[in-house]
């Protein structure tokens, strides 16, 4: 059963991406860069809302208008070049290769209290994993909240399921037709049958830690009702040498029609994800 295991320092590129492909949630503890970019995103987020009490922000706007900072503070936050340098200052922190490595792009979750404020931009995920829509199993997500969070205000995760397959709508979901606007399918594919919740695991870690994780854990956002905003930051990467070779995590139930290489660039020079490395793990069902 996959564990939490904390790490200080860093470390080794193939043993962390060895560590999280056996299904390791990994928490790199007070990573300077990140504890820099957490005060550095608290700036942007106080200015976008105009408040100081940005986790009580909701209760002073109204859901329209909301909505509608969290959309231009996410906009501004993808963009920021200053933000990108801190995550990626953060990754060769925790000993990432960056030659090797390609991400997506910065993202500023936000997850309002209840359900007054919720809209696109701020729904919480239900039960998913990232690889029943990108079909890479070298995916590593990276995930950091920007303020002290709660087991009542975080991202939970169903180990048992590391192993275990789960019936799912991944066959069916297709981000090239959502992005078309043909498709009225969620956000992300979904389980098509109950999930058995037993084995949840809420890590509740601190602003400036770094957790990583599988993109193949079954994980979800955990419905906040805490009466305060969880701010979270995410990037997904891939190790360009791993996916070639077709190393990563197991696929259980994954049937993605796509690999979703083309989310990715370098994180250094931005070049895209070369076409020719898109190769399925062999234990792909
Ligand atoms: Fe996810």
């Amino acid at each position: 059963m996959p564990v939490l295991r904390a790490v200080s320092g860093a470390l080794e590129d193939g043993q962390r991406r060895g560590s999280v492909y056996g299904g390791g949630l990994l928490v790199f503890e007070k990573v300077p860069p990140m504890v820099e970019l957490c005060a550095y995103a608290d700036g942007l987020i106080r200015e976008a809302f105009e408040t100081g009490d940005p986790v009580r922000a909701q209760f002073e706007l109204g859901r329209d208008e909301y909505l509608s900072r969290v959309e231009a503070l996410q906009r501004r936050f993808r963009g920021d070049g200053t933000a990108r340098e801190l995550f990626l200052a953060a990754l060769g922190h925790a000993g990432v290769d960056l030659r090797r490595t390609f991400w997506d792009w910065l993202y500023l979750r936000v997850s309002p209290h209840g359900d007054e404020h919720a809209g696109r931009r701020t729904a919480g995920l239900g039960f998913h994993r990232d690889t029943w829509s990108s079909d890479m199993y070298a995916q590593t997500n990276w995930w950091a909240p920007i303020y002290p969070i709660t087991a009542g205000r975080t991202v939970a995760f169903y180990p048992a399921y590391w192993e275990k397959p789960l019936k799912n709508a991944s066959r069916e979901w297709d981000l090239e037709e959502i992005r078309a606007g043909t498709s009225s399918a969620p956000v992300v594919p979904g389980p098509t049958e109950a999930v058995d919740t037993a084995s949840e695991l809420r890590p509740v870690i601190e602003p400036g830690d770094l957790l990583l994780f599988s993109g193949a854990h079954l994980h979800a956002s955990v419905p906040n009702t805490t009466g305060l905003a969880r701010f979270s930051v995410e990037v997904r990467t891939v190790d360009a040498g791993d996916s070639a070779d077709g190393r990563g995590a197991p696929n259980v139930d994954g049937e993605a029609p796509r690999v979703a290489s083309g989310w990715f660039r370098h994180v250094e020079d931005g070049t895209p994800y070369p076409r020719s490395r898109r190769v399925r793990p062999r234990n792909a069902v």
